[in-house]
């Protein structure tokens, strides 16, 4: 019997992996080191202190058999009243308004950002920006779709716009980016609307960044530009939103106006959650249900604003040695060149080696993030702090 050979199409490891691996490898040589990790864009922050009582009130639900729960309710694939509304409440203060229907419960947002190709043909060719955030490869590659990469890089800001020349069924975009941090305006947004409906293909859209966006002009939804519902599925996740990478809980539109073929893709993801996936526990459900009301909206506000004040420890930090960098304004990662034209990988073991500071190369993001490197914010304030002293000091040593 054969095995699925598009498995060797890809990198034996996955990105974080491999950082990880060598990591480890590198604190197994050198135990004594405090090595300072900046690398995955995992949270650090303790859950909301709403949400961690929300949490407390489902498993008190489940000790007492008048409020225990089994398996979710199933007409709406096994998301709850409470935190599909508690989702449309928040998409209604972005000026977007959504069926109950189109609001499906995930795990998080990477799981249906690759499922989610099971509705498309094995012929359907993806259209994926370069650099990017390596999971939307791996998943075409795995599944034997075509590829096919639109350049980012500093001439375009890291915001490719549609090339019309070109032809593609499935287009991914993630705004604010990973791994860039560049964010598209509504307006940008609008041309790629435009492009998929003249091309007959569907946008995979990425928002788990959006609640780092503090600019009205910049889109927080794509269902912000009018008649993204005929050509868009939005994937959400409630990690960076609400520290949510350990808890898992995420979202995923799949609007009713979206047809292919003379098919519903709503009608087909149901089909495909309900037979596929069994829900996300009612205790995180419970958790993720107070997110976005007032008090819990406030807590994560907090827990954001911590971030962003490392971004900005992290950018200041950049304009100090006069490097080029992107991102850490609307994003919580910042993209930067790396010094003296080093490449990504070679620059990652020296700054490993010399000041115990881990990042991600930005080659792991693909081709065009070559000399390039990107650092998380989603640290420790004093981490984060350290690891800019670290690398100044390294930095400065080399000249
Ligand atoms: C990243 O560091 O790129 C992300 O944390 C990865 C993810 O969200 O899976």
């Amino acid at each position: 019997m054969k095995v699925n050979h598009h498995y060797f199409e890809i990198q034996d490891s996955y990105l974080f992996a491999t950082v990880g691996k060598k990591t480890a490898e590198y604190k197994k040589a050198h135990p004594d080191k405090d090595v300072i990790r900046l690398s995955i864009g995992d949270v650090t922050r303790p859950l909301a202190p709403a949400v961690i009582e929300a949490m407390h009130r489902a498993v008190d639900d489940m000790s007492r058999k008048e409020t225990f729960h089994g398996y979710g309710p199933d007409q709406t694939c096994y998301g709850y009243g409470a935190l599909i509304e508690s989702i449309k409440g928040s998409y209604a203060k972005k000026g977007v308004f959504l069926e109950t229907e189109e609001v499906f419960i995930s795990d998080g947002a990477k799981s249906d950002l690759g499922n989610i190709l099971e509705l498309f043909a094995e012929d359907t060719v993806a259209l994926i920006p370069d650099p990017v955030y390596p999971a939307y490869v791996d998943a075409n590659v795995m599944s034997g779709r075509k590829v096919i990469y639109q350049d980012a890089n500093e001439g375009n800001g890291f915001l490719p716009m549609p090339d019309e020349s070109v032809h593609a069924d499935l287009i991914y975009l993630c705004s604010p980016n990973n791994p860039t941090g560049a964010a598209y305006s509504k307006e940008q947004l609008k041309a790629w609307v435009e492009y998929a409906k003249r091309h007959d293909a569907v946008i995979l859209y990425d928002a788990a960044y959006e609640y780092f966006i503090r600019d009205e002009s910049l889109a927080r939804s794509i269902y912000q530009v009018e008649g993204a519902k005929e050509c868009a599925v939005e994937i959400c996740s409630y990690s960076k939103t609400a520290g949510f990478t350990g808890v898992r809980c995420g979202y995923t539109i799949v609007p009713q106006a979206l047809v292919r073929d003379g098919h519903s893709l709503n009608k087909m993801w149901a089909r495909r959650q309900s037979t596929k996936f069994n829900g996300v526990s009612y205790i995180t459900q419970m958790g993720a249900a107070v997110v976005f009301s007032e008090e819990g909206e406030k807590q994560i506000g907090e827990n954001l604003n911590y971030y962003r004040n490392n971004a900005k420890i992290i950018a200041d930090c950049m304009d100090r040695l006069g490097i080029w960098y992107t991102g850490g304004k609307h994003s919580p990662y910042i993209w930067f060149k790396c010094p003296g034209g080093m490449d990504s990988w070679t620059f990652f073991d020296l700054l490993l080696e010399n000041a115990n500071v881990v990042g991600t190369p930005g080659s792991g993001f693909g081709k065009n993030g070559e000399g390039y490197f990107r650092l998380t914010a989603f640290g420790t304030e004093e981490n984060t702090r350290e690891a800019c002293r670290r690398l100044e000091a390294f930095l400065s040593s080399m000249k």
